[in-house]
């Protein structure tokens, strides 16, 4: 066929009204998981984003829990390593937190306090950037652990938020845009 690997993504990406509050319309990445040839996109696009435009990745940091489910995988295809950004309190060992407000409630990020080193570049992924809070807080935290946050990546961002204003400078990468 003659369907683009974008068109494939987008096919597979549904929405739930008032979810998982009234006036949340929810995005669901979980049609793309369960189709290996649409997951394949997904990690294929984010690939060839990459290798157009850095030179140089250390390491994949994804956010919890669904940027947990693309990380992985990218970071295997390009041969570096994938770090954890978890919400507060799952992380054994000495850590360092950030708060942030989300779309629909508030959370704190936090990684190993030897997740990542000075100087290091990384790459930032989740799978949806909403008012960009989540980013925000991740970049703080690379911020934090002198490290170098190249960019950020996101299957899905939904543009009425300005995620990407709260992100700023960073740019954000997204496959899909609502
Ligand atoms: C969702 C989504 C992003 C974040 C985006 O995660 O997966 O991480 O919200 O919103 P923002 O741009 O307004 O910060 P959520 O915190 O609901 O957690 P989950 O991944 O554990 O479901
Ligand atoms: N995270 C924050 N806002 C979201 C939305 N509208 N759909 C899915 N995940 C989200």
């Amino acid at each position: 066929g003659s369907e683009s690997k974008l068109q494939l993504v987008h096919r597979h990406i549904r929405a739930f009204p008032d979810f998982p509050k009234k006036g949340i319309l929810f995005r669901d990445i979980c049609p793309i998981l369960k189709d290996p040839a649409a997951l394949t996109a997904v990690i294929d696009l984010f690939e060839e984003h990459v290798k157009k435009n850095h030179k140089r990745v250390d390491l994949i940091a994804g956010l919890d829990a669904r940027g947990f489910l693309f990380g992985p995988l990218l970071a295997q295809r390009m041969g570096v390593g994938f770090v954890l950004i978890r919400k507060k309190g799952k992380l054994p060992g000495a850590t360092v937190s950030v708060a942030y407000d989300l779309e629909y409630g508030k959370a704190e990020a936090e990684i190993q306090a030897d997740a990542v080193s000075p100087g290091q570049k990384v790459l930032l992924i989740d799978d949806l950037l909403a008012t960009g809070g989540t980013l925000y807080a991740a970049c703080e935290l690379m911020r934090q652990q002198q490290a170098e946050v190249l960019g950020c990546m996101v299957v899905i961002e939904l543009k009425e938020l300005n995620g990407i204003d709260r992100v700023k400078p960073h740019s954000v990468f997204s496959l899909v845009q609502y």
